[in-house]
């Protein structure tokens, strides 16, 4: 059995572990492994390197991704399909292992249906992969945006200023609200519960006549303001997706917010520095177990299947049920909890 391993769409905290889970299980169980280069890119063109134990010794705590990663959608490319499948063919790689968000695991859905096997293991900060309770860098990049707004309490109340944190979250907002929530923030604004400019406005003259001096505001970048024209936005990627850091949403509101109340504002844009650096306890385990159970699914010629941790226990389920059913939303109730602080 010959297995290639790739990493695909925003890095994030984790993904090392995970190539090393899938590295290690698979050579105790005596398959040959080979890693992708780049993502989709690295089957475009024939970027594939064998793997061994050396080649994963010591990155359990590394960021990023040994392995390099891009947005490339081989479904964009002329004859990208039969290429990406001519090597696979070429390489003779049995099974692919797919480490990625909806984008980078919708490709793994494709190819399966076109007779290559795959497994997916669901990793994006912004963990919005249905059927998954967390995707892999999700804990890792809501432990920054805590620290962050922990930091900015401080300055804030100094000031007695207004901190509006933009994070990311380009579809849902599972950052700002498990980030926010931890870190005390006095609003969330994320793009499953639509908000407009005034109501904010409203909220923070409320706060100041109660005492309170200053305010944290987190936003999602995804969010739009239904009282708002926006702009067009120009940059779009081979999924079709905008370029959000384009948008500066955060510095928006921030100059709305300064205008209509008066109120001294500042705007941090927390942006990569949420997917850079070591991932946390939880997401070396959740990787580690993810990308181990990933490899018993190949065993057990499993395919089209994505692993995912349900509860505390890792299931599987199936990769184009979990595709379908993504992005998936925040949990509305966690919502309201954090409402009951503002
Ligand atoms: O897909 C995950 C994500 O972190 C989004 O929240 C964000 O919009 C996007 O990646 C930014 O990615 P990049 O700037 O690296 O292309």
């Amino acid at each position: 059995m010959k297995i290639a391993v790739l990493t695909g769409g925003g890095d994030c905290q984790g993904l090392n572990a995970a190539i090393r889970a899938v590295v290690r299980k698979a050579l105790e169980y005596d398959f040959d492994v080979m890693g992708v280069q780049r993502g989709w890119w690295g089957l475009l063109n024939d970027s594939v390197k064998y793997m061994n134990l050396n080649s994963v010794s010591g990155i359990l705590p590394l960021g990023g991704t040994i392995l390099g990663t891009s947005r490339t959608n081989p479904f964009k490319h002329p004859n990208g399909p039969d290429i990406v499948l001519d090597n696979i063919k070429k390489n003779k790689i049995d099974v692919l292992v797919v480490i990625g968000g909806d984008d980078t695991l919708g490709v793994a859905v494709k190819l399966f249906k076109m007779g290559i096997p795959v497994v997916g293991i669901p990793k994006t900060m912004d963990n919005d992969v249905a059927f998954t309770d967390y995707c892999i860098g999700f804990d890792s990049a809501v432990s920054i945006v805590c620290d962050a707004l922990d930091k900015l309490h401080t300055t804030a109340s100094a000031h007695h200023r207004v901190m509006v944190v933009e994070v990311m979250g380009r579809d849902t907002g599972w950052v700002a609200l498990v980030g926010g929530l931890a870190g005390g923030a006095d609003w969330i604004l994320i793009p499953e519960v639509p908000t407009n400019v005034s109501q904010i406005c409203d909220h923070l003259n409320r706060r100041r006549s109660r005492g309170k001096e200053f305010s944290i505001i987190v936003v999602a970048e995804g969010v739009t303001f239904p009282d708002l024209d926006e702009r067009e936005l120009s940059d779009i990627d081979e999924f079709g997706h905008p370029r959000l850091d384009r948008r500066n949403i955060g510095e928006l509101l921030g100059r709305l917010i300064e205008k209509r109340t008066g109120f001294e504002t500042r705007v941090t844009v927390l942006g990569h520095l949420q997917r850079g650096g070591a991932p946390t306890v939880f997401d070396r385990v959740l990787a580690t177990r993810l990308g181990v159970a990933a490899v018993n699914l190949v065993k057990d010629q499993k395919f089209g299947r994505m692993v995912a941790l349900q509860g505390n226990e890792i299931k599987s389920v199936e990769l184009e049920d979990a595709i379908n059913n993504s992005p998936k939303g925040v949990n509305i109730e966690l919502y309201r909890l954090a409402q009951l602080f503002y």
